[in-house]
């Protein structure tokens, strides 16, 4: 399949594996890319731009097709050594960053001076179209049903997608719901380029998280997420478990008094204990909706093959059928 993100980025499928905390290490960024997805290993993850440096090395050791680097920026960005995590990612050849968070406007002028392309990942019509006008080369949409932070305007893909497509010159994938063909030739058909998975991802063979966080992800619905520190205005979709539902409690209870301080138990340190070591109760961990459409833990080939070949059978049958009729 050839759309612009397939040319822009030179791979074969259009689906992207997006950033994840924990997650994005270059087993996982490998397998996809491998695949003819692109992976993408999580910077933030490398506690160190030293070690997100050899990061890049590991995982260019796995693959020789493209692949890029997630670069989050957090409200608190000045306490992270940014400068040197940008240093990593352009010593080490990175040719796309997926940015996500707050505005990448400062990190625009060097990735553009070093020929790296921009994907930002965006969860509003308004803050693609800013995207888009400070030079960033794609957008990453993120709908509500995204695992992970969904914003504030709680805009399902379905008319989130068809907005950017009205509204965004450059090429956008759909992210946030998005598990197999269906989806990819739902997003083509409102006008995305391509789709971007996180969750999906996690409940593959290669992806280096504990196989209770796969199993988790597979016995959920698609009724077993919760959406946490929205009175913090810092929305997070996150599986349910007793930790959640602890923090959740901790809301009602505070209502509007409610600060971060409060919360820290539920949600400091969690992914290296979640995804690491199994400990599957110790906090809040992002989790989509789409967990209610994940019931098997296939290879990223397998995944990836098997959207792409559905979703031919579901554009030169089902639809053309349909229009044959
Ligand atoms: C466990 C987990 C961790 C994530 N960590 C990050 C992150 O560190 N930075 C980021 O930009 N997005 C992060 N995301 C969001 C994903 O990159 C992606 O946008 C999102 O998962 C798409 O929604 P989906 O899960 O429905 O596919 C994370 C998502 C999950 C599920």
């Amino acid at each position: 399949m050839k759309t612009r993100i397939t040319e822009m980025l030179g791979i074969e499928h259009p689906i992207i594996q997006g950033g994840m905390h924990y997650v994005g290490f270059a087993e996982l960024a490998a397998a996809v890319s491998n695949a003819g997805g692109f992976g993408i290993i999580t910077g933030l993850t490398q506690e160190t731009p030293e070690d997100l440096a050899k990061e890049i090395v590991r995982c260019r050791g796995m693959t020789d097709k493209p692949f890029g680097v997630n670069l989050t920026i957090l409200p608190s960005f000045r306490d992270t050594p940014y400068d040197e995590y940008m240093a990593a990612i352009i010593e080490g050849g990175i040719k796309v960053v997926e940015t996500a968070g707050r505005n990448p406007q400062p990190f625009l002028p060097q990735l553009k001076e070093n020929g790296i392309k921009v994907i930002h990942k965006c969860t509003s019509v308004r803050h693609s179209l800013k995207a888009e006008a400070i030079g960033c080369d794609a957008v990453s949409v993120d709908g509500f049903e995204c695992g992970g932070h969904p914003g504030e305007d709680d805009i399902p893909n379905m008319i989130l997608l068809p907005r950017a497509a009205d509204e965004l010159t450059i090429p956008f994938v759909a992210s946030g719901g998005m598990a197999d063909a269906r989806s990819l030739v739902a997003s083509l058909a409102m006008g995305a380029d391509g789709m971007n998975m996180g969750t999906r991802f996690i409940a593959t063979k290669e992806a280096p998280v504990h196989d209770k966080v796969k199993q988790a992800i597979v016995a959920a619905t698609e009724l077993d997420t919760r959406l946490i520190m929205r009175p913090l205005r810092n929305t997070e979709r996150v599986l349910t478990n007793e930790a959640v539902e602890r923090l959740l409690e901790k809301e009602r209870k505070l209502g509007d008094r409610i600060r971060i301080d409060d919360i820290m138990d539920e949600v400091m340190g969690v992914y290296p204990k979640v995804m690491l070591k199994g400990e599957m109760d110790t906090g809040a961990w992002s989790c989509g909706l789409v967990a209610g459409l994940i019931h098997d833990i296939p290879t990223c080939k397998e995944l990836i093959d098997g959207i792409m070949a559905e979703a031919e059978v579901l554009v030169r049958r089902r639809l053309e059928g349909m229009l044959a009729a």
